[in-house]
């Protein structure tokens, strides 16, 4: 990223409060070094972490804090929200996530991203399981849906001890998102199935599952927002076209298998999200079967293993695959891992519960245990379409991993 690059002059970067505000001196640092002019709002709370007077050395400007300040500058919150190209919050606690998605006006910060115009990134810092509460999530989901944009969090140690996502972005990334220079997958095609198959036994009846296709398609959108060319191969389902999102529509296995082999070569990464039937009916019967027979046998062949199929390719994508289990979901995801050598597999837990909820399936919420040959790592419940971030996520570092490594031996 360089200076002839960045379309941005004037940033407002609001502190709120969280022991990652220490961060902020190097995020105005590192603007500037990008020609950006950096004008800092800080909350009560922030100052509880970090100086005025630091902040203010670093950005050359005032720091604002009140709504009301002793000088002339009475309309502050409306000038600063018109000075400024994009208005930063990082570290942006849960709190401030809470206050913006109710539109509170509490503070100068809260006030002025009201009155704000301009595009609004956030990039949260707070405990893990503050992250992942279904309070934040639901306000997380509300502000991305007006627009507001999330940088991060990511997952490792927090200084509270506990592991998980949670912590400030890197500061790099923070920035390149920022910025908008580099996303995590510019340049990559990701090819994806979603939904389920449908065989057919007869002109009017059919075998399939109770995939609804919405992991797959959140995966989708995620992948397209983080700058990849995304091919979906979708099954039946009752839900809208992510946008900028290639859509081959199919009804079968077989025509999902031909629609992945067509685009396989040319993908990087194929993620198996589809439940695909693994038995269709040897004959189609071509007239509406009768039930003339007290009893019907049906005869099924199997179909092809998409996914195994893709991962025995010559030239193949980075795979990965979902596992949906009903047991013994530990067990059965790694031998899937292993026989359909595979980088990732994403376990999901099936089936319904005893009040009839659907679990993994048909539902807006997945809870997932991911495995790689080289570890696991478990995702509390959470919306499908706030996971596929994360997915993404994981997916795209591991991809970059595995490249890298591929290139330097
Ligand atoms: O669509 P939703 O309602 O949102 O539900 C999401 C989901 C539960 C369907 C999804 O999260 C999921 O688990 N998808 C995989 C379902 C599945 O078929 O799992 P499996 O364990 O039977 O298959 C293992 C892997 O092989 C999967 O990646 C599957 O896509 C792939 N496969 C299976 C059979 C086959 N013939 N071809 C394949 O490619």
């Amino acid at each position: 990223m360089n200076k002839s690059q960045n379309p941005t002059h004037n940033v407002l970067l609001g502190v709120t409060g969280g022991i990652a505000a220490y961060k902020s001196p190097e995020i105005i640092r590192r603007l500037q070094e990008l020609g950006i002019t950096v004008r800092v709002v800080m909350t009560e709370s922030a100052e509880k972490f970090i100086g005025e007077v630091t902040l203010q050395a670093i950005s050359g400007h005032p720091v604002y804090k009140d709504i009301f300040s002793s000088d002339d500058r009475v309309m502050e919150h409306i000038d600063l929200a018109r000075w400024a190209d994009k208005i930063l919050i990082a570290p942006c606690s849960a709190d401030f996530i809470a206050k913006l998605t109710h539109g509170f006006a509490d503070n100068l910060l809260s006030t002025l991203c009201l009155a704000a115009e301009c595009p609004i990134f956030l990039a949260p810092a707070m405990n893990q399981a503050m992250w992942h509460n279904l309070a934040t999530q639901d306000n997380v989901e509300k502000l991305k849906s007006r627009g507001v944009e999330f940088l991060g969090p990511a997952a490792g140690n927090q200084a509270c001890g506990e592991v998980g996502y949670g912590r400030l972005l890197e500061i790099n990334q923070l920035l390149d998102e920022f910025c908008n220079t580099e996303k995590l997958l510019s340049g990559k095609k990701v090819l994806i199935t979603a939904g389920p198959t449908q065989e057919a036994l007869d002109p009017v009846r059919y075998i399939t599952n109770h995939s609804s296709g919405k992991m797959g398609y959140a995966l989708a959108q995620q992948a397209q927002r983080a700058g990849a060319e995304v091919t979906l191969v979708s099954g039946p389902v009752h839900l809208p076209t992510p946008n900028q999102v290639n859509i081959v529509n199919v009804i079968s296995a077989k025509q999902m298998y031909d629609a992945v082999m067509e685009n396989a070569e040319q993908a990087d990464i194929f993620i198996a999200a589809a439940a695909v039937a693994d038995y269709s009916p040897v004959d189609i019967a071509e007239q509406k079967i009768k039930k003339s027979q007290s009893e019907l046998n049906l005869e099924l062949k199997k179909n092809p293993d998409i996914l195994s199929e893709v991962s025995s390719m010559d030239n193949r994508p980075f795979c990965i695959g979902f596992a949906a289990e009903t047991e013994n979901l530990e067990t059965n995801a790694k031998e899937k891992l292993t026989r359909k050598k595979l980088e990732m597999i994403i376990a999901n837990r099936v089936g319904q519960n005893e009040s009839g909820e659907y679990k993994g399936f048909n539902s807006d919420q997945n809870k997932v245990h991911i495995f790689t040959p080289m570890g696991s790592h478990e995702l509390p419940e959470m919306k499908k379409s706030i996971l596929a971030k994360q997915l993404v996520e994981l997916i795209a570092l591991t991809y970059e991993k595995a490249y890298e490594k591929k290139h330097t031996t």
